[in-house]
């Protein structure tokens, strides 16, 4: 069974009607491209560089989820990422960081990004993390802990 087949009801029935959640196709490409166009400056991919970077995911499915909600007409409104980092403290543990989580301009407000949230952070759960981790920009703050998550300190980056 895929991870996002066995998310429970609670979540995938919360969905609006007719939207489903499923993981990412190869032939995605396209729409989940254009969803992600909302978070960020996504670049000029190539179908070979698609390619490459899905098979790449697929083939490290135990670290990499990536879902997306479809509507009733199978379009991609929404992606999100869980990526499971193994570590030596913590008795070895796991932590889930949730990545790249957009939804479409014209599908937002419908809980979307809450629902998927709630589909990462069951999987990061039941896969074993002792806890998932994000960065966030303080406008999204509000709605990462109407999600549950809880301020815990500041995002450092040097870009390169
Ligand atoms: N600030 C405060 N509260 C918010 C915000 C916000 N920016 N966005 C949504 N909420 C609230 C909603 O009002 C709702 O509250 P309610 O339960 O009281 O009604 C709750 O959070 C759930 O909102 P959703 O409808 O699930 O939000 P949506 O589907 O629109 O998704 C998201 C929110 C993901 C931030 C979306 O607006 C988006 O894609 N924005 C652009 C890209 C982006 O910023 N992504 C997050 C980057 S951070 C990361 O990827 C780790």
């Amino acid at each position: 069974m895929t991870k996002a087949a066995s998310l429970p009801s609670e979540i995938t029935s919360a969905l609006p009607s007719g939207y489903t959640i499923r993981e990412l196709r190869k032939t995605d490409k396209s729409e989940v491209l254009s969803v992600l166009a909302v978070l960020t400056t996504v670049g000029e991919i190539t179908d070979s560089d698609w390619d490459e970077r899905f098979e790449y995911i697929s083939k490290h499915d135990d670290t990499y989820t990536i879902l997306c909600i479809v509507d009733d007409k199978g379009k991609v409104c929404a992606t999100g990422s869980l990526i499971v980092e193994r570590k030596f403290i913590r008795n070895c543990g796991l932590v889930g960081h949730i990545e790249d989580i957009a939804v479409a301009k014209d599908q937002q407000g419908k809980k979307l990004g809450l629902r998927m949230i709630n589909a990462l952070d069951h999987i990061a759960e039941k896969a074993g993390c002792y806890k998932s981790i994000l960065d966030c920009s303080e406008s999204n703050r509000g709605f990462y802990e109407k999600c549950g998550f809880k301020f815990a300190g500041i995002e450092m980056a040097h870009y390169y």
